[in-house]
């Protein structure tokens, strides 16, 4: 089992390249297939999500070609099984928007129904409330979603809460649907514009994402298409933070300023200096940071994604911060970590109380999931002494050459997996 040693108490100063956005490449692969033609995708995360989900369409007969760490092109013209094995679904939940595109493509999809997952309970039923809107009949059969359909209508269809992973699955199925679907109530997230701008420029007719409302008229076959994938700012919120909390001088590099909106506001709040160019962002944290409230909320409001993040840093801000996690309600589980590190935190319900402290001490802890193990991370790097990081699986399903990217900015930390490695590092950072 791998995991992260760090020397904390550098600074991260310098520049960072930001990959492109996880969450929108997943969508964005599953959608490639709803052509017969070939799709070249760029701006690909190199991630195990991303691998996983490569793994899962070549496995239903879509031709997989990995160009390079970045590019792939996937041709949909042979696939012949429409089943998504749980195997998959176990290991990334994000298979399921292979069942909006082989719905619309193919008017049949299996897939395993995903389990619960350590954020909170994830339900689908939106997902499949739309689907059913379109005309499909969806089952579910030994622990499989069944979905199938004659033909696929357009309809009106009004979602009763806002998801990310409902608006985009039926967005998929209803873009290869007769006639005009209207979604309403849906997400507006950076990535969920970038899969209709993906599904557009396959002939897709989708109008109004971002917004509230989105149009879909139902067009009968998409084509091939080249499209680069929009950057992560999951990924560059990460390093923000990091900056943040590190009390660094740091530099976004290829991202889109707008869709940091939520993030750059809190970080201003706090006390950083924040400047923003055209494609880059730079964060700067000098002198004394100061407590504030967040609440989690669908874009543009505050990312979920985004919370741990923060979390560690306001536990580094004078004051008594408070955050209200609305979207999910298991994401609290690094405060017990890092008040292992120091920290002095109170959880109640979906809320939590953070009085500042002015460090850290390392310790050993472990990631409860992907965002929350970076938030760790952050910790690390802000404490005094060395941390050591478990479970960083769940960091590699999500960013790319997470340590080396961190270590060109100044950090100390190196990924090890024995106890021989972990004395080699003490020995060296001395
Ligand atoms: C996506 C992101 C995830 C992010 C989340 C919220 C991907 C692959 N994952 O997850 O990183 O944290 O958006 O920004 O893009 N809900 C229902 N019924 C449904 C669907 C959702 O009640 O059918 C609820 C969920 O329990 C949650 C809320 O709606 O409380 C938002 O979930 P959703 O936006 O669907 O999250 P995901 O798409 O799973």
């Amino acid at each position: 089992m791998e995991q992260y040693i760090i020397k904390g108490g550098n600074p991260l100063v310098g520049e960072v390249e930001i990959g492109g956005a996880k969450n929108a490449a997943l969508a964005i692969l599953a959608a490639a297939i709803m052509t017969d033609e070939t799709v070249t995708i760029d701006n690909l995360p190199d991630v195990n999500d991303i691998n996983v989900l490569l793994e899962a369409i070549s496995g239903i007969g879509a031709e997989v070609d990995r160009i390079d760490r970045h590019t792939v092109r996937i041709n949909g013209s042979n696939i012949e099984n429409f089943d998504i094995e749980y195997d998959y679904i176990k290991k990334i939940r994000a298979s399921y928007y292979l069942l909006g595109a082989l719905l619309g493509k193919y008017k049949r999809a299996e897939v395993a129904l995903p389990g619960g997952c350590n954020i909170g309970s994830r339900p689908i039923d939106q997902h499949l409330k739309g689907f059913r809107a379109l005309g499909a009949y969806v089952d579910i059969e030994h622990g499989k979603i069944i979905a199938e359909a004659e033909r696929l209508i357009g309809k009106h269809i009004y979602f009763d809460v806002v998801s990310v992973g409902a608006t985009i699955n039926v967005m998929m199925a209803a873009s290869m649907a007769e006639g005009l679907t209207i979604l309403e109530n849906v997400a507006k997230e950076p990535h969920v514009v970038d899969v209709a701008n993906f599904l557009n420029s396959m002939g897709a007719n989708i109008r109004g994402a971002g917004t509230d409302v989105i149009k879909i008229r139902g067009v009968s076959r998409l084509h091939k298409t080249d499209y680069s994938i929009i950057p992560d700012q999951i990924e560059a919120g990460t390093f923000m933070f990091a900056a943040a909390a590190t009390r660094g001088d740091v530099t976004v590099m290829n991202v889109i300023p707008k869709h940091l909106e939520a993030t750059i506001a809190k970080l201003v709040e706090i006390g950083c200096e924040v400047e923003e160019f055209d494609d880059a962002v730079r964060v700067v944290s000098k002198g004394d940071l100061h407590n504030t409230q967040v609440k989690t909320l669908p874009y543009p409001g505050f990312p979920t994604d985004m919370q741990p993040q923060i979390g560690v840093t306001l536990a580094l801000c004078k004051g008594t911060s408070t955050i209200t996690e609305s979207i999910f309600e298991n994401r609290f589980k690094y405060l017990s970590e890092l008040a292992r590190m120091g920290a002095n935190v109170k959880v109640e319900g979906n809320a939590a109380t953070i009085e500042g402290v002015d460090k850290f001490s390392g310790a050993r802890v472990s990631a409860p999931d992907l965002r929350a193990g970076a938030a760790l991370v952050i910790a690390g790097m802000a404490a005094d002494g060395i941390t050591i990081v478990d479970d960083i699986v769940y960091i590699q399903r999500g960013y790319e050459r997470f340590e080396e990217k961190l270590r060109s900015l100044g950090a100390v930390i190196e990924r090890v997996s024995t106890e021989r490695e972990i004395q080699k590092f003490k020995l060296k950072v001395g």
